[in-house]
């Protein structure tokens, strides 16, 4: 992990709130693993004082891609950031998903801005193989990203809406619960991100299921690196830190991709 001045390539309008940036970064082009993310400074001024976190989205010749959510002040200032500016970052931080041996068969489940870090694992598993389906779900059909990108990976892609707008009307694990029910060989892996209701309702089907599943959690965030202790999150006792039927783990140094059978789920 190291503190990287990197260049703004472009910061691409992907539509209603979403954008794509890519910075030139080779060593986080070499070294960022899927699941791992960085921690964005948004302007050279106090305010925001914070880091921002975000997932790594996608790796490029000698440099990443982030994709984000337009959410408060931190991502609008990003927002207005131009080709050619310098981004001040620090990374890869954090675990990262950890990859099926073998050439075996996984489901990628993406809510809303959670596509961004699945891409990338999915664009790995590409490299190795794997059998992918990836559920995507959102609110409508403009909050469904990255659905042809997945395809280019050879994925089988599933798409659900919860207005109905695009694809199956309800929520993704409407599918993820279908597919496992179904007679068929189980996959090897489930691999989610999203708001936290989905990830909680994935792992609940996982353990139902028997299929092993790392999920990544999104938790309010400042130092990234595991000192502040401002990102924890419940697991169970013998997992992390002292408590009565739960420890804490951080997200930040910890995760923020966990077996989603570590966590306490509340
Ligand atoms: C490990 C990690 C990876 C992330 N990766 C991505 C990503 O790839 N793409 C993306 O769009 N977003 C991602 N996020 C969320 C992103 O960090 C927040 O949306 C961002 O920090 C908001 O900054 P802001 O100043 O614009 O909003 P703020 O003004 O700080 O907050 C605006 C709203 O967003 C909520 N919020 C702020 N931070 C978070 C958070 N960490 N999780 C959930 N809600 C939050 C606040 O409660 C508030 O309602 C990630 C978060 C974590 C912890
Ligand atoms: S953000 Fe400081 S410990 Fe996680």
């Amino acid at each position: 992990m190291k503190q990287i001045y990197a260049k703004i390539l472009k910061n691409e309008n992907l539509g209603n709130g979403f954008r794509r940036i890519g910075i030139a970064a080779p060593y986080l082009a070499k070294n960022a693993k899927p699941g791992q993310f960085v921690e964005l400074r948004c302007s050279g001024e106090t305010d925001p004082l914070l880091r921002r976190p975000f997932g790594v989205h996608r790796v490029t010749k000698g440099g990443i891609e982030l994709l984000y959510e337009i959410v408060g002040r931190g991502t609008e200032i990003i927002a207005r950031k131009k080709p050619g500016e310098i981004l001040d970052l620090i990374g890869p931080l954090g675990t990262g998903f950890v990859l099926p041996s073998g050439k075996p068969t996984a489901i990628l489940v993406a809510g809303g801005n959670g596509v961004a870090p699945i891409l990338f694992l999915s664009e790995v598993l590409a490299k190795k193989k794997v059998k992918q389906h990836v559920l995507i779900g959102g609110r409508s059909k403009s909050h469904i990203l990255c659905e042809k990108d997945f395809k280019r990976c050879g994925a089988r892609v599933s798409v659900t809406t919860e207005d109905g707008s695009k694809g199956h009307k309800g929520l993704v694990t409407h599918i993820l619960k279908e597919l496992l029910a179904d007679n068929g060989p189980k996959p090897a892996a489930i691999y989610a991100c999203g708001p936290t209701g989905m990830l909680k309702a994935v792992a609940n089907i996982a353990r139902t299921h028997r299929v092993s599943c790392q999920v990544s959690l999104e938790e309010k965030m400042a130092c990234g690196v595991g000192v502040c202790l401002g990102c924890p999150v419940k697991v169970k006792r013998g997992h992390g830190l002292c408590g009565t039927g739960y420890e804490y783990k951080m997200v930040c140094k910890d995760g923020p991709v966990f077996d989603s059978e570590e966590i306490y789920w509340e």
